[in-house]
């Protein structure tokens, strides 16, 4: 996770998704999708998921500093993809929110779990300060 993770930000630098990756003599066939996944994610966050009218477009959160995602706190991510993915699938309800303000379900849209998937790997991203452009 860690190497692919290393693997997705270098790529992303060099311009050249996978390059550095195989340069580097891996030959993890993720590395490719993950970078593929996260722009994905990315036009899905400020599209079609609905995530950017309560985070905003680049995750400076619109309803207050908890619906901040940009460059979180370490300690304040979750640890996996696939916890942000069961996050998303949940929504935020009144017993676990932090501010009072609810999330719905998949936000409210109609992503399906592929598109979960995506948006969760871009939001990891995100809230780890690396916003994949
Ligand atoms: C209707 C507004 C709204 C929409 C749309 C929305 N969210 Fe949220 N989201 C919230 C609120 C409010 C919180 C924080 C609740 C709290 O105060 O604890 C939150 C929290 C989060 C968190 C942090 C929760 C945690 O504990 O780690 C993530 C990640 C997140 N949202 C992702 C998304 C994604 C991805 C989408 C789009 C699929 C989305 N949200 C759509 C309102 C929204």
């Amino acid at each position: 996770m860690t190497l692919s993770r290393r693997c997705l930000l270098l790529g992303l630098l060099a311009g050249g998704p996978g390059f550095v990756c195989r340069a580097a003599g891996q030959s993890d066939p993720g590395a490719d999708s993950t970078v593929a996944r996260a722009a994905r994610g990315r036009s899905l966050f400020e599209g079609k998921g609905l995530c950017f009218s309560c985070h905003g477009k680049n995750g400076e959160g619109l309803l207050g500093p908890s619906t901040r995602l940009a460059s979180r706190p370490s300690g304040h991510t979750r640890p996996s993809v696939a916890d942000v993915a069961a996050l998303i699938k949940s929504g935020v309800d009144s017993a676990h929110s932090i501010s009072g303000q609810l999330m719905p379900a998949r936000g409210g849209s109609r992503l399906n779990d592929a598109e979960v998937e995506a948006v969760a790997t871009y939001v990891l991203e995100l809230e780890k300060g690396r916003k994949p452009e």
